[in-house]
């Protein structure tokens, strides 16, 4: 306890001493950086209560393409309903050269510059990251450059922002791109470092930011602007049921929050079998041994809080939510505002997906919230 006491006094002083400098930057430009007057602990407190501007900036091929453009006034609106963040996904690989020197679109800039300022306008904590950058994931050597290239342009093009815009470097790496993880983010990281040296940057780890990714994430050491983040869609049966992009779990609905159900459900033909072993379980087991029990959620914030603890790295939940298909409102209500209470006894802050489409708080046709939804969240 007392060792505990003596490194948390250590790393204030350390922290404390960067706080407040001009830095210059290291790009020889002689241009000054303002520096952020704000470590990673206390960015990561502020970050608070959050919601993802989802499928609209990363949607394929443009804003309006899965039907939830982004409009000025909903940053009002979250702000006004209690959100202090907002997380901005953003799909750059489609609007940049494919060959060196990669250059970003600048009708594109110019409309994530709006929507930026828009949303720090409103008094929003901002994140953008880079989403859906789908050709690193099935060819990861061959776009490392290009990845890199994107880091520099983002990092270059916002280095004036004031320090509550953040950078997330990835969105949930998976696949063959595992095995690089380490070697591309640290990369990412030393790019953006060149015109951002103080500036948040958000890394997950493999495996989607799942919480394995995280308790075997690489962070770099000797730079205290880290935050690490993951999300949260345990079980993944319950929160994904009916999921069209899921594969045969998009066959699965009536599963309730928490388990197990009143009566069984029924398990139909053709599930992978990790969905339908999880239905039996589901169905069968009683109590914390349920895999949809509230237990199974707390243990599984308990091993990202324990992580953070140990590494003194601070955690901010990215993405958590269920999505509206099949789920029935009172389960999805009952879980939201289950990991979200939970998340804030552990002092972690939080961000839902998301907010007007699928997974949504606000419906953008009539211009109501959900309200039990949005209560989950906001509420009390
Ligand atoms: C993806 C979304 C998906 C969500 C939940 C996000 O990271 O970008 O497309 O709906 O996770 O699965």
């Amino acid at each position: 306890m007392a060792k505990k006491l003596l490194v948390f006094i250590f790393a204030s002083l350390f922290l404390s001493c960067n706080l407040n400098q001009n830095v210059k930057s290291p790009s020889g430009s002689g241009d000054f950086i303002s520096s952020t007057n704000i470590n990673a602990f206390e960015m990561a407190k502020k970050l608070g209560k959050g919601v993802n501007m989802g499928n609209a900036l990363e949607a394929y091929p443009d804003e309006s393409s899965w039907g939830n453009p982004i409009k000025d006034e909903y940053f009002t609106l979250m702000k006004q309903a209690g959100f202090d963040t907002v997380r901005i996904p953003i799909r750059w690989s489609t609007r940049a050269q494919t060959t060196s020197p990669y250059t970003i679109d600048s009708n594109f800039f110019q409309r994530v510059d709006h929507v930026v300022d828009t949303a720090l306008s409103a008094g929003l904590n901002v994140i953008i990251n880079i989403h859906h950058y789908e050709e690193i994931i099935s060819d990861p050597q061959g776009h490392k450059e290009r990845f890199l290239a994107l880091w520099r342009q983002i990092s270059d093009h916002y280095k004036n922002k004031p320090d509550n815009l953040l950078f997330e470097v990835l969105n949930e790496p998976y696949g063959s791109l595992e095995s690089y993880w380490k070697d591309f983010m640290t990369n990412a990281i030393k790019v953006i470092r060149e015109k951002n040296p103080t500036r948040i940057v958000i890394i997950g780890g493999i495996n989607w930011n799942s919480i394995d990714g995280l308790t075997n994430l690489y962070v770099p050491q000797n730079d205290p602007y880290i935050i690490a983040t993951f999300h949260f869609y345990e079980p993944f049966v319950f929160t994904h049921q009916g999921a069209e992009w899921g594969g045969s779990i998009s066959n699965v609905s009536n599963i309730v929050w928490p388990g197990p159900p009143a009566t069984p459900v029924n398990i139909p033909a053709g599930l992978d079998s990790w969905i339908s072993n999880w239905l039996v379980d589901y169905n069968t087991k009683q109590g914390a041994e349920n895999p949809a029990s509230s237990n199974q959620i707390i243990s599984r914030l308990n091993t990202v809080s324990n992580w953070s603890a140990n590494k003194n790295v601070p955690v901010w939940l990215g993405e958590f939510g269920v999505y509206g298909r099949y789920a029935d409102i009172n389960s999805r209500v009952r879980w939201t505002h289950f990991v979200r209470t939970e998340c804030e006894r552990r002092n972690i802050s939080w961000c839902y997906w998301e907010f007007s489409a699928g997974f949504g708080i606000y419906n953008p046709s009539t211009g109501q919230w959900n309200s039990q939804l949005s209560n989950a969240l906001v509420g009390e």
